[in-house]
């Protein structure tokens, strides 16, 4: 039997895909819909709460003809076991592997959120193990629905609303910059949209404060194929920008140490995007994967006004995701 294809992170898709992918997103909300995947069901399963990704999901198979079983960690399965050749005679009464092996006995594909709280240590988060655990067990394509590294079918979404509002990304200017937040969360949306923007030739401007910067071996990926410039000042930043994408993300400085980061970013309030701040760009987009802390990230006004795409992204989510699944299910 070949390994089935999976959708890890979008590096996983050659350049090409993603371009026929986002000319069929576009196809699809103009309303070029078929039961294209009827009979077929699709896994999802979430190990952390959501709103977009999992409704997207359902609603895209279901308009596509196919159905999907829906899983959450916290109602519907115990906990369980990661490491390989486990004793398992505690708390965890059944192996990822064994979930995985049955579970693509009933179902095509498997969805799966797998980011979670941040463990001690970024160099093991890192390695994104959860869902590379699930792909390597599957025999049906595994669908990266959000790990600790990445959050692709968000990228696909924000790609295709930056396309919709600006043409052409080539050359066009992504202010990327970090914003307040209470909660630390996953680079995963930044590192995604980083990489995603690059293969676009999008340039790149990386705001952040001092202990904020995003992991460096991406960052110089980046770097290979675009101009990308990192700064600690918001206002440097958006300097220019055609668009700003406001997200927060936790400290690699502080990481495994909850109580000093929180310190760290109790100081950090006035990363906010607001009017002025917009002001300097060159009437720039304002960009969010939600859900969005409102006049904490952003102020009511800049995401409520006329160049806001995030209502577009969110709905973009529903379009991008019936291309990649009818892509990787249709037979
Ligand atoms: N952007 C995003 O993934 O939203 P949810 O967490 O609500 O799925």
């Amino acid at each position: 039997m070949t390994a089935p294809l999976h959708l890890i992170s979008l590096n996983d898709l050659p350049q090409a895909e993603i371009e026929s992918l986002l000319v069929r997103a576009r196809d699809l909300k103009r309303g070029d819909t078929q039961p294209t995947l009827q009979g077929k069901s699709l896994g999802l399963i979430f190990f952390n709460p959501s709103l977009r990704t999992r409704t997207s999901c359902q609603v895209a198979m279901f308009q596509l003809g196919g159905q999907t079983v829906l899983l959450s960690s916290t109602a519907d399965f115990w906990d369980l076991e990661t490491q390989e050749g486990a004793m398992m005679d505690g708390e965890k009464p059944e192996h990822v592997k064994d979930a995985a092996r049955v579970l693509a006995r009933y179902v095509d594909g498997l969805a799966i959120r797998t980011v979670r709280e941040p463990g001690p240590r970024y160099r093991e988060d890192r390695r994104d193990e959860a869902i590379h655990l699930w792909a390597r067990h599957s025999t049906v394509p595994v669908f990266n629905l959000e790990s600790m590294l990445w959050h692709p079918l968000q990228a696909l979404a924000d790609l295709l609303a930056m396309r919709e509002s600006l043409g052409s990304l080539q050359g066009k200017k992504l202010a990327l910059t970090w914003t307040a937040n209470p909660q630390p969360q996953q680079a995963s949306v930044a590192n995604s949209l980083l990489l995603a923007a690059a293969r676009f030739g999008m340039e790149i401007s990386i705001a952040h404060p001092a202990g904020y910067e995003l992991d460096e071996q991406l960052v110089a990926e980046a770097k290979s194929s675009t101009k990308v410039r990192e700064c600690f000042s918001m206002a440097e930043g958006v300097e220019g920008a055609d668009v700003v994408y406001a997200r927060s993300w936790g400290s690699l400085k502080h990481y495994g140490q909850p109580t000093v980061e929180a310190a760290q970013r109790g100081k950090l309030r006035d990363w906010i995007v607001n009017r002025d701040l917009m002001a300097r760009t060159r009437d720039g987009r304002f960009m969010n994967a939600m859900p969005v802390r409102r006049n904490v990230v952003v102020t009511d006004d800049v995401i409520d006004g006329d160049l806001s795409l995030v209502y577009e992204q969110a709905e973009n989510r529903l379009h991008t995701q019936k291309a990649v699944l009818e892509r990787f299910l249709r037979t």
